[in-house]
């Protein structure tokens, strides 16, 4: 497996499975790379659909300049790990080869469920408009057929499978389950951070929102995560059932799938999480 750098040496990769990271990977991407290699497909000519990871971390992304500058950088660790996943490739590129100098790299239109909800889009300001931007602008460099995301980042999910459909990339977007610890809590690059009794009580979001899934209305739901949280002296960004697909606010009426969300900061580190209710 081999580290690429530049747009020209992706050439032999198109039309291949690909997991978008920002690199700092955990045994979540690797579920995903493993994931993207079961998925491989041999064509007429004997030729397999190769496995590309990216590894980037995108500064027009973050809404906070403290939590760039100390995200986690590991290439090396990264290659090995998606090597003994199953990758062809990794394509790690410099920022000035996803956004040349001088050159426009416009972010594509947003999609509703990236502006509408007031979930993530009200918490991170300017946060879809760059994922957006990137993965559009991946997917012109890289040119899968297919491209793997988690469900940990439910929004974004929802945003990207929009946004690609939206403005016809031909990508067929994959979610792939959350990862978990034993303890229940999501695997996340930003989990490093987290030490001591804020290990512990970032845990107890995910069994927040498994007390939520147990309850029998959305409202019920809502109030059993805030109050669970709040033992714990967690301030949730929000604790919320909505429309799994679309992330508006639901009535009664509403018969569709539905996800319960939680965000909320612990120490250092803002979580987000989310799974089915019910379930
Ligand atoms: O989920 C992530 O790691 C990032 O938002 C993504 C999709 C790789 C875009 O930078």
């Amino acid at each position: 497996m081999k580290v690429i750098h530049d747009v020209t040496e992706l050439a032999p990769f198109h039309q291949g499975i690909f997991v978008p990271t920002m690199g700092a990977l955990h045994e979540g991407h690797f579920m995903l790379v493993r994931e993207a290699a079961s998925r491989r497909t041999t064509d007429a000519s004997g030729r397999s659909s190769p496995v590309i990871v990216s590894v980037f971390v995108n500064p027009t992304q973050f809404n906070d300049p403290k939590d760039l500058e100390r995200y986690p950088r590991t290439l090396e660790a990264d290659a090995n790990g998606c090597a003994a996943a199953g990758a062809d490739v990794v394509f790690a590129p410099e920022a000035s080869v996803v956004y040349p100098p001088g050159e426009n790299v416009a972010p594509p239109p947003l999609p509703a469920v990236a502006t509408e909800p007031k979930l993530e889009d009200a918490h991170r300001p300017g946060h879809f408009a760059g994922v957006c931007q990137v993965v559009k602008r991946l997917f012109e460099m890289v040119r899968p057929r297919a491209a793997l995301f988690g469900e940990k980042d439910w929004q974004q999910l929802q945003v990207i499978a929009a946004m690609t459909r939206e403005a016809d990339l031909g990508v067929g977007i994959i979610p792939i389950p959350t990862v978990r610890e034993k303890s229940g809590l999501a695997m996340s690059s930003r989990n490093v951070f987290l030490v001591g009794q804020d290990r512990v009580r970032a845990e107890a979001i995910s069994k927040a929102l498994r007390d939520g899934c147990g309850q029998n209305s959305p409202a019920a739901a809502e109030e059993v995560m805030q109050k669970a949280l709040r033992a714990h002296g967690i301030v949730a960004e929000y604790a919320v059932v909505r429309d799994a697909q679309t992330l508006r606010p639901i009535d009664a009426a509403f018969a569709g799938p539905k996800r319960a969300l939680i965000a909320a900061r612990v120490g250092p580190v803002r979580l987000i999480d989310n799974c089915a209710w019910p379930q």
